[in-house]
C-alpha cells in the first residue's frame, strides 16, 4: 500500500511517500525560515508559507519516490492539534486529491504521528510502551497499549519543553530555534551549570511545567551586568537543559515503572537534546529497561510519520468523509 502523507500543522510543510507503513521512499520537509525574525511562529506567515510551497513540496516527494499520484492508495493527513489556518491547507489538498483520484483519506493527530515515528524507526518495537513527545508545542507522557490505542499520562500545565528553550534562548541572545542553539552552547559550559528549581509538582503527577524554570531563568539574568551575562552564558543554558531533562527523565522512567512497561520511546523536537538521550540512555542502561530514540528527522515535523499512521489506519478500512474538520486541540485517540 502506498500511501501519501501531508503535514501543515505548524511551520513544517512537509510530504512523504511510505510503502507499506514502514519502507520511506520520500519524506520532504520544508522548514519555514520567515518565523525567525519573530522568536515564534506567526500563524498567518505559516499560513501563507504553507499555500505557497505545499504543491512543490508534493511534486519533489513524488519525484523522489518515483511514484505517481495514480498508484498513491491512500492519503493521510496532520488534522489537529495545530495552527487551524494552516492545517486546512493540508487538508484541503488531501480532500482535493481523494475526490480526484477516488482514493480513501484520514485525519491523523499529529501526537499519534510523532508515537509512529518510533514505529517507523524500529521494525521490532510493539506496544505496550511509554511514549515522550516533548516538542514546541507539546510535553505529553503517553501509554500506547496497542498502535491506535492510548492513554495520556501526562502533559504540559503551561509552557511546552521546546517553547522553553526557545525562550531562554532569547533571553541569552542565541539564534532561533533555541533548542539547537542551547543544546550546542551548553557543551562549552566547564562546570555542572547553574543550579535551577526544577518543577516536579504534586507527589506522584506525571504533569509537567516549565514556565517557573524560565522565569527563574530570566529573574537571574536580569541581575546580570551585560559583561557577566555573556561570560556566563554557556553555563546558564547548561543549568536550564538540565533542569529540563531531569523532570522529563524522571517522569518518563516513573510512568515505566508505575505500569510495569519495559519499552520506552521518545519523539518530537526537543527529543533531538543531546543530554535528554543521553541521560534516558544512562538510566535505561541503570534499570535494563529497553529504549527507543528516532532519528533526528524523524523526531521534529515531518509527513513521513503521518503517513505511517495513515497506513495503520487506512489498512483497518478507516475513511474520513470530505466534510472532515481541523481542529486545534486534539485529544490523543479521539476521532472526529
Ligand atoms: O516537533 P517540532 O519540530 O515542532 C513542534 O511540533 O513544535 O519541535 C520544534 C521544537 C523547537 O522548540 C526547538 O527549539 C526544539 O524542538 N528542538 C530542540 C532541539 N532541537 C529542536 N530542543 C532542545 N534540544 C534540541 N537539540
Ligand atoms: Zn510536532
Amino acid at each position: 500500500m502506498l500511501v501519501l502523507g501531508i503535514e501543515t500543522s505548524c511551520d513544517e510543510t512537509a510530504v512523504a511517500v511510505i510503502e507499506d507503513g514502514r519502507k520511506i521512499l520520500s519524506n520532504v520537509v520544508f522548514s519555514q525560515w520567515v518565523h525567525k525574525r519573530y522568536w515564534g511562529v506567526v500563524p498567518e506567515l505559516a499560513s501563507r508559507e504553507h499555500s505557497k510551497t505545499l504543491l512543490p513540496i508534493l511534486q519533489a516527494a513524488l519525484k523522489e519516490s518515483k511514484v505517481t499520484l495514480r498508484e498513491i492508495d491512500g492519503i493521510a493527513v496532520t488534522q489537529g492539534p495545530g495552527l487551524v489556518g494552516s492545517l486546512l491547507i493540508g487538508l484541503s489538498l488531501a480532500k482535493g486529491l481523494s475526490y480526484a483520484l477516488e482514493i480513501p483519506f484520514v485525519g491523523i493527530n499529529h501526537l499519534e504521528g510523532h508515537i509512529f515515528s518510533n514505529f517507523l524507526e524500529y521494525p521490532d518495537l510493539s506496544p505496550p510502551l511509554i511514549c515522550l513527545i516533548v516538542s514546541g508545542g507539546h510535553s505529553t507522557l503517553v501509554k500506547v497499549k496497542t498502535w491506535g490505542d492510548y492513554e495520556v499520562l501526562g502533559r504540559t500545565r503551561d509552557d511546552a519543553p521546546g517553547e522553553a528553550f526557545d525562550k531562554v534562548a532569547r533571553l541569552l541572545d542565541l539564534e532561533y530555534p533555541g533548542g539547537p542553539s542551547i543544546d550546542k552552547i551548553s557543551k562549552e559550559c566547564g562546570s555542572s551549570g547553574v543550579k535551577f528549581p526544577r518543577a516536579f509538582l504534586e507527589e506522584g503527577s506525571l504533569d509537567f511545567s516549565f514556565s517557573g524554570l524560565k522565569t527563574a531563568v530570566a529573574l537571574y539574568v536580569s541581575r546580570l551586568t551585560s559583561g557577566e551575562k555573556v561570560k556566563q552564558k554557556a553555563c546558564i543554558a547548561k543549568g536550564f537543559q538540565e533542569a529540563v531533562v531531569d523532570v522529563l527523565v524522571e517522569k518518563t522512567f516513573k510512568a515505566s515503572s508505575n505500569f510495569k512497561i519495559k519499552r520506552i520511546a521518545i519523539a518530537g523536537g526537543v527529543a533531538n537534546n543531546s543530554r535528554l538521550r543521553e541521560k534516558l540512555s544512562l538510566e535505561a542502561e541503570k534499570t535494563r529497561l529497553r529504549l527507543y530514540l528516532p532519528s533526528p528527522l524523524l523526531c521534529t515535523d515531518n509527513a513521513a510519520m503521518i503517513g505511517a499512521a495513515g497506513y495503520f489506519h487506512l489498512s483497518r478500512g478507516e475513511q474520513a468523509p470530505l466534510e472532515l474538520n481541523a481542529f486545534p486541540r486534539l485529544p490523543l485517540g479521539q476521532v472526529n
